[in-house]
């Protein structure tokens, strides 16, 4: 009798965990999907940025920074794609759900508290949203206060005349990552 009993439990425990696991490893494949987008593209980023400076760093954004989000979506088995309520590339709009997470960030930073990844259920799978804050100060040259007249302001405005992405200070949101986790 106690025996039985014992393996009800134990039964019960794997069905919790497994619904809960799946979740859970959701949850790693979005965090780990998104840092490591947001490493292969800071580094990138900053090794350009050293080589040959901040007009040919917008170049290589532009020119790179949607492939490279795709290379590292494949090599983690998710679709990755990175959102902002002011764009500078228009292929970065968000969907109205995006905005709401987006908002829901925004009323929160505004209390002083710290925007926190959400991960919802999708129709298949999940969806992870992850925070980008401006945390680094190379990312205020191209998206802080830009002076159109320098060689980076003519090479942003050549590239994207409709630029919505500056004017940002340290602390503000930038956007986020949203990582598509489709079920195994
Ligand atoms: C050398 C200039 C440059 C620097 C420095 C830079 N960016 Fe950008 N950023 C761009 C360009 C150009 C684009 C548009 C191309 C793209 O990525 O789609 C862009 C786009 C983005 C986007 C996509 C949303 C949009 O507006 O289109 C995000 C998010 C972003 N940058 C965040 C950052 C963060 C965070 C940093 C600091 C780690 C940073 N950027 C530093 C030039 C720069």
């Amino acid at each position: 009798m106690k025996k039985s009993y014992c393996l009800a439990a134990i039964l019960l425990g794997t069905t919790l965990m497994g619904t809960s696991l799946n979740e859970t490893a959701a949850l790693q494949k979005g965090e780990s999907s998104s840092t490591a987008l947001v490493q292969k593209l800071g580094s990138e980023l900053k090794a350009v940025m050293q080589k040959d400076g901040p007009v040919e760093a917008v170049n290589f954004c532009s020119k790179n920074a949607i492939s490279l989000t795709h290379e590292v979506s494949k090599a983690h088995g998710v679709k990755m794609k990175r959102v902002t309520l002011q764009q500078r590339n228009p292929l970065n709009r968000p969907t109205p759900e995006e905005i709401e997470v987006m908002n829901t960030w925004m009323s929160a930073m505004a209390k002083g508290e710290q925007p926190t990844a959400v991960l919802s259920k999708a129709t298949a799978g999940f969806t992870y949203y992850k925070p980008l804050v401006i945390n680094n100060d190379v990312c205020l040259k191209c998206h802080g206060t830009v002076d159109s007249a320098t060689p980076l302001g003519q090479a942003l405005k050549a590239s994207y005349p409709a630029d919505r992405a500056t004017g940002y200070k340290m602390g503000d949101l930038r956007g986020m990552v949203v990582v598509d986790i489709p079920q195994e």
